[in-house]
């Protein structure tokens, strides 16, 4: 496994993230275990989750992986102080007007209920899920900050904000002297470049913001499973994945990512990762994985470093 600083932050952390946004929906807790105990033998000392993962199961009520992590963390497999668990808020947790949002009141219930289900004291990078354009700026970076002050955040970070937002963001906190943004999750793949490249990347270069994209694998497209003669897997994101992806566009990626696979001795997921690892404002890659099996293969990635030529070639 390979370390990166996020972003300016003196806080190493593993370029290879375990997203847990299947866990309580395409990962039970047993397979679950399973995995973040594996991903820790690997090396892995950053876990991301969110309160709302995962609401959108039928019978589930938000907080499933949280909940999860929080259980594997009291079963004492690993030390508190050696993994950097993130968490988010801002989805709906609740019928209560104030359940959810980037207001003072929701982040100070809505953190509470992290640092329970969690079964922890503190979380590591408290993340913002997606923007609030209701709730001022200067309301949410203020709870933020008493958050940290208060011991029960260490760094704070967002995600899914367009880059003039961070930057309206970033500006309050310097101006008023309270903690900013040191990480940006963006949805960020070989197959889904823009989004990313065009504003957030220069900005994260400038302001020392550290990356960690989401989704490297497009869900699971770019591992090459995902086939020209229609064939997809039989899982639960495979309808809405295949009508993203399943165009010109995403079978010429995959057939590039092959080719560079073929001539590595790699595998077309771990090229995707590497190459989402060779953009010099990334921290770390988050990756989903619903079994060892798949965790083993894409946990590889993280020792391939891929020359500009290959770079290039990609895209
Ligand atoms: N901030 C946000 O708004 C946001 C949004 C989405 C995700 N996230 C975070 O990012 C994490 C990763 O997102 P993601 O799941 O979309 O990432 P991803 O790495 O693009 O896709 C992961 C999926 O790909 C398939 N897969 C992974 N490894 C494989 C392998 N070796 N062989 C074959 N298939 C493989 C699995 O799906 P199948 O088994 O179903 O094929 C797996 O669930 C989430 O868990 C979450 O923590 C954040």
């Amino acid at each position: 496994m390979k370390y990166r600083k996020l972003g300016r932050t003196g806080l190493s952390v593993s370029t290879i993230c375990l997203g847990t946004m299947q866990f309580g929906w395409t990962a039970v807790e047993q397979e679950a275990h399973a995995i973040l105990n594996r991903a820790v033998e690997n090396g892995c000392n950053f876990i991301d989750t969110a309160d709302i993962y995962s609401s959108w199961v039928e019978g589930n009520r938000g907080g499933e992986s949280e909940i999860v992590i929080g259980n594997w963390l009291a079963g004492g497999s690993v030390r508190r102080q050696d993994v950097i668990i993130a968490s988010k808020v801002r989805g709906k947790m609740g019928d209560g007007a104030n359940d959810e949002g980037l207001s003072r009141q929701h982040i100070f219930n809505a953190i509470d209920d992290s640092l329970r289900r969690l079964q922890t004291e503190y979380i590591d990078l408290y993340q913002l899920h997606w923007p609030d354009l209701e709730t001022p700026l200067e309301e949410t970076l203020t709870a933020l900050n008493d958050l940290v002050r208060m011991g029960k955040i260490r760094y704070i970070g967002c995600s899914n904000y367009p880059a003039w937002l961070m930057m309206k963001a970033l500006s309050i906190s310097d101006q008023n002297g309270l903690a900013r943004f040191d990480s940006a999750q963006p949805h960020y793949n070989l197959v889904h470049r823009e989004e990313f490249e065009r504003e957030l990347q220069p900005l994260c270069l400038d302001q020392g913001v550290g990356v960690i994209p989401y989704s490297p694998l497009a869900g699971g497209f770019l591992t090459g499973k995902y086939r020209r003669d229609g064939n997809v897997p039989n899982t639960p994101r495979a309808k809405g994945i295949s009508g993203k992806y399943m165009n010109d566009a995403g079978f010429a990626a995959i057939d590039r990512l092959k080719m560079a696979a073929e001539e590595r001795g790699a595998t077309v997921a771990q090229m995707a990762l590497a190459w989402v690892l060779g953009n010099t404002a990334v921290s770390s890659v988050i990756i989903g994985a619903n079994s060892i099996i798949q965790l083993d293969e894409t946990m590889q990635a993280a020792s391939i470093e891929l020359s500009d030529a290959e770079m290039g070639m990609l895209v």
